[in-house]
This record gives C-alpha cells, structure tokens and sequence, in this order.
C-alpha cells in the first residue's frame, strides 16, 4: 500500500476532473479566440470554468484572469501592482518572511531593480502580528504581499485585518491563497483584497491551470504581451482542457468543502495525537488553530527529516520536508527559521498534508510506522560509547 501525505506539494486529479480534461481535450480543442463554432465551444468551456472559479471565492467571473500557475499568479501580481503604481512614486513593497519562494524570489528580483523592499515578521506560531505591518506601511508602499496559507505549517494570516492596514496608506493588498482554496472558505470581499492568487493543482485540479483573481478597477500592468486574451491582461492562447479541469475541480471543492474540512480535520488530528503520544521528543510546529484542516508539520527531534523522509518513502509513505535541495547543499526551511526555530529544529521537521483521497487506515498505518522509524535513526546516530579496553 502506498500513501500519499503530499498534498501540498500536489493534488491527484478528481475522476470528474480526469473526465473534465479528457472531454474538453477531444471536444473542444478550437481557440477560445476563433469566431466559428469550434472556437465558440472552447470559450463556452472556459466561460464556465471560469464561473466556477470565480464562485470557489465567491469573486465576479469578469475579475478572473488566467493563468499558467500560482507562480505566474503571484509574479503577475507583484509584478504587474508594482509597474503600474512606479508612475505614482511609490517604490515600496511588502512581504512577510515565510511567503513562497514565488513571492520571495520576486521581491528579490524587484529589489535588483532598485524597489525597496521590507519583510514582516512572524510570531513563533508562523502568524503575522498586524500591528507589525502597520510599522512598515507607509504612503511610500505600493503593495503588500501576505499569503493567506502557509505551504509549510499551514497557518492562516489575519488577511481581513492586515488589508485594512495596507488600505489605510494607500497600498495595493495581494493575498497568495494557493494553499487555503479548496481547503478552506475563502472570500475575497471578506478578506478585503485587491489581488488573490490561486492553483488548480492544489484542490484536485490540473497542473498549469491557475488563476489571479483582480478586483475591479485595480490597476494592473500586464506581463504578458501579445493578443487580447483574457481581455488584454494575459495574453497567449488559454489551455482549454486544463482550465475547464480546474472549473470541474473548483465546483468539486465547493461542494464538499465543509464536510472535507471536518474529515480532514479529524484525520490530521488523529495523525499528531498518535505521533505524538508514541515520539517522545515530537512536537507539532505553527499555530494548533489557525491552520488549514489537512496540514500537520512535525519536528522529531535527534531525527534528521531527509533521512526520515527517505525511511517512510521506503515503506511507502510520501510526505514532504520544508527544506529545498539544492545544488547538493540542504537549506534548513525559511519557513521555521522566520519562526525562531532552531537550526536543528529546521532540520528535524517533516510535512505531512491529507487531500481527497486520505483515509484513517493510512493515518493508523503511518502512526505504525513512524516510531519504529524514528527510534532506528536516533541509534544509527547515537555517538557509540567508548569501548573499556579489558585490559588495563
Ligand atoms: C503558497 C504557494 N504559492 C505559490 C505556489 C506556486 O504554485 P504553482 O506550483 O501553481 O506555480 C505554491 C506551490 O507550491 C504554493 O504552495
């Protein structure tokens, strides 16, 4: 058996969703753009997945905009707030520490190119205290960038109270919800945004289908140069058979977003009391409430979680570590290091996320196997003791 604890990472497409992309792919191939029928049948396809979209966050569908990804969403927003606010003489920008790496690596190629730039902290909980933001809005800041979920711990900001803030100076507010759509009720009039990015492949969707959802009357440049697709904010020919995948999976979503929430609420729960009570030295890392239902991320400590990550996928398990290799070096997760965690506490934290098709026997069996897995570590890495000579 198999299980998947990686849905952050990734979803598995829904059935209906397979079904949806398959259809779409031999039935409605025209380009959304041609006038004749087949061209009509593809935007009809995109029209609807794009009410479906617009609904999942309870947005207008005209204010849905298309797009390859979340990472695309959020350069587009960034990117694109920043440009068209230069003229204004606002040269700031705002983020917290533990955005995506799609947020971050933005802001730091902004900053190249002479935008100042300011992160704002977060608490030991991985949660942004807004009186925080409010020292570092000023007229001067253009936007403020603040995900609404964490990919890593799952926490979920004050988006409503820290938008107001950004409202108050003028700024521009872009919230990256790839990981809380889907997973939690999200609405972008309650939230108070201007700009809110989200990904298919996150809520049982396809790859490369995504969107940036724009508040009427914001201003925005555009990334893209070309035709007037997407009335002229992203131009390029839409992916048909992927988007109308992501209206299938939005409905989806909506439609058991309640009950999956509960289900997967209980399950996560079950996953840390078990661990927990059977890991000595394992302790669950972000704020215990303010948490998207699926995600759980775990420290064991005297565990290195690349080790332990390599052992469970051995038995068959996938979960997933903040860290990111690369180019053969391991760097500890931005994430629990904004946190104040220590650096082997940054090392010792696996990430463990439920979806859709997560069961409470795969939540027993990995309880099952974790503690052996862990307690061979720690002795494969207890320093041996040193051996008596018998003679003296
Ligand atoms: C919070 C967050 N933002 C953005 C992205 C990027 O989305 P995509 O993979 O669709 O480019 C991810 C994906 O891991 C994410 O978790």
């Amino acid at each position: 058996m198999r299980i998947y604890f990686d849905y952050n990472a990734t979803t598995p497409l829904a059935p209906d969703v397979i079904e949806a992309v398959i259809e779409a792919t031999r039935s409605q191939f025209g380009n959304a753009s041609s006038v004749h029928h087949f061209g009509q049948r593809a935007k009809a396809a995109l029209d609807d997945a794009r009410s479906a979209v617009a609904a999942l966050i309870h947005g207008d569908p005209s204010e849905i905009v298309y797009t390859s990804g979340g990472t695309e969403s959020d350069n587009f927003a960034i990117r694109g707030a920043a440009e068209a606010l230069e003229p204004s003489g606002r040269r700031h920008l705002i983020a917290s520490t533990i955005e995506h790496e799609a947020v971050l690596n933005t802001f730091k190629a902004l900053a190249r190119r002479g935008w100042h730039t300011s992160l704002v902290p977060v608490d030991q909980t991985g949660i942004v205290d807004p009186e925080r933001l409010r020292e570092l809005v000023t007229k001067d800041t253009a936007l403020v960038s603040i995900m609404h979920a964490n990919n890593e711990i799952g926490t979920i900001q004050p988006i409503a109270q820290l938008s107001a803030i950004a409202h108050q100076q003028g700024a521009v507010m872009h919230t990256d919800a790839v990981q809380s759509v889907g997973k939690i009720p999200v609405d972008v009039r309650a939230l108070g945004v201007d700009l809110l990015s989200l990904s298919a492949h996150k809520f049982n969707g396809p790859k490369g289908a995504a969107a940036l959802w724009i508040k009427r009357g914001t201003r925005l440049q555009p990334m893209m140069t070309g035709g007037k697709h997407e009335r002229s904010r992203r131009a390029g020919t839409e992916n048909v058979p992927a988007l109308a995948g992501m209206g299938v999976a939005a409905r989806l979503a909506a439609s058991k977003l309640e009950i999956e929430a509960g289900r997967l609420r209980a399950l996560r729960d079950r996953l840390e009391d078990g661990i927990v009570r059977a890991v000595p030295g394992a302790a669950i890392n972000g704020a215990r409430d303010l948490r998207v239902p699926n995600t759980s991320n775990i420290s064991f400590d005297r565990v290195e979680a690349e080790s332990l990550l390599i052992a469970l996928d051995l038995e068959g398990i996938a979960v997933s570590t903040g860290s990111a290799c690369s180019s053969g070096t391991l760097e500890p997760s931005h994430v629990l290091r904004a946190m104040g965690f220590s650096s082997h506490r940054t090392q010792n934290s696996l990430r463990f996320s439920l979806g859709l098709f997560s069961t409470e026997q795969e939540v027993d069996r990995v309880i099952a196997v974790v503690p052996g897995l862990v307690e061979k570590l720690r002795n494969l890495t207890r320093t041996p003791k040193v051996q008596k000579s018998a003679v003296s």
